[in-house]
């Protein structure tokens, strides 16, 4: 049974920072309130022009390149997002188109913040079975739009972002060892996000009551992700027959300082071992444990053998665990002569515009000629 390794990785966050000071400006708050509650300083604001596939596809982009690996060799793209570009199409439809990945079926998957845990399970599982060998995961968010900024109990906790992993099949043992993924829909009034779907279209009346908007009962929330996260981490470790003091690091879903502060004490695990930049990006649901884990590699924390627990929390209520021995891109083959890196990925993006532009120009004429044959 092959294994499933994380071979690449990349993220995009926005240029734009807001402050927890720029925040004070707009509703009653102030930075001590918020770091002392929170441990956030500030988070990143997409500009006007970048959606949440925007940033999918730049993370996208960086992961394929650290694995060296082309976008037509990916079999599966799960996008994951608490704030997808839209109902239908599948965000992960857009990236497929925008990068060129030729061959890979591609779909979202809802599970709010838990989401990242959840997709590369199931990508994980798809390569252990033996029916792909590449898949592609990204957790991308712009909830910067779903925020309401005038209400304090949830603008000050979000942030924009996205991160990706690349997982391919090896017989070499490692890569993820184990996951759990959890649910209880009878948490699922603590955190929504009502308007705009079946039971609430877009209306005026939904605008005029703020459906389109994030709703938390922050409270329920916090007491809800302090039970889970030490719980998930210790059943994810129970099944790959691993302890606490074994693993080198803990990614937690970057949510609030204290929520990660509480977990560490559930699990008597030094605070030190957990991977934490909530201070930066704030929350940025789906993106926040790639982030979190991208950062790790590149400030040369997080190394090539290392085990790792990724553990998350979320709308639904969801939860869920997942441990990994961590790879690095070794699964390199020697090809052939190829130019450098950042060219061929270059001209992937370039034949896939192009391909995307035949592809709408074939569909746009087939439309004139049926109005013809009508
Ligand atoms: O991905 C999952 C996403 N969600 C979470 O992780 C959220 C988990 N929950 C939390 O992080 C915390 O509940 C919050 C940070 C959201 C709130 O902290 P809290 O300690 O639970 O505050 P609270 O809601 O109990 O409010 C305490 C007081 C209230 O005032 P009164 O009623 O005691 O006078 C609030 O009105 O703080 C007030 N308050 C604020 N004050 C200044 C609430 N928000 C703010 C604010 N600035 N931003």
């Amino acid at each position: 049974m092959p294994y499933a390794h994380i071979t690449g990785w990349g993220v995009s966050v926005p240029q734009s920072v807001l402050t927890n000071d720029d925040i004070a400006k707009m509703v009653e708050t102030n930075d001590e309130w918020i770091r002392s509650r929170t441990g956030i300083r500030e988070r990143r604001i997409a500009a006007e022009d970048q959606f949440t596939s925007t940033l999918a596809v730049d993370a996208a982009i960086k992961a394929l390149q650290v694995a060296d690996l082309a976008p037509s060799e990916l079999d599966l793209i799960i996008v994951t997002s608490s704030s997808p570009e839209y109902i239908f199409p599948a965000t992960a439809c857009l990236v497929q188109d925008q990068i060129g990945a030729t061959k890979a079926g591609a779909f979202d998957l809802l599970a709010a913040c838990t989401g990242f845990i959840f997709a590369v399970n199931m990508a994980a599982q798809s390569i252990r079975s033996g029916s792909i060998k590449n898949a592609l995961i990204i957790g991308s968010e712009t909830l910067s739009r779903f925020v309401n900024w005038k209400d304090r109990g949830t603008c000050i906790l979000f942030g924009d972002g996205a991160g990706a992993f690349v997982l391919q099949a090896s017989d070499v043992p490692g890569g993820v060892l184990s996951s759990v993924m959890h649910s209880d829909g009878s948490g699922a009034d603590a955190l929504t996000l009502l308007g705009g779907g079946a039971r609430y279209p877009a209306s005026e009346i939904t605008v005029a009551e703020g459906k389109h908007f994030v709703q938390m009962d922050g409270k329920a929330v916090f007491r809800f992700a302090t039970r889970v996260m030490g719980a998930a981490t210790r059943e994810a470790l129970d099944l790959a027959h691993m302890t606490v003091e074994e693993i080198d690091w803990i990614i937690p879903h970057q949510a609030n300082y204290r929520i990660i502060e509480t977990a560490a004490k559930y699990l008597k695990a030094p605070i030190e071992k957990f991977i934490i930049n909530v201070d930066r990006y704030g929350n940025t649901s789906t993106a926040s444990i790639p982030i979190a884990a991208v950062e790790a590699v590149e400030s040369g924390k997080l190394k090539g053998g290392n085990k790792v627990v990724f553990v998350g929390f979320g709308a639904g209520l969801t939860w869920g665990a997942l441990v990994a021995e961590w790879t690095g891109p070794i699964l390199q083959t020697k090809k052939k002569y190829s130019p450098p890196t950042q060219y061929r990925f270059f001209a992937y993006r370039f034949i896939a515009r192009v391909r995307s532009w035949l592809l709408r120009a074939v569909r746009h004429i087939e439309r004139i000629l049926s109005r013809h044959e009508l």
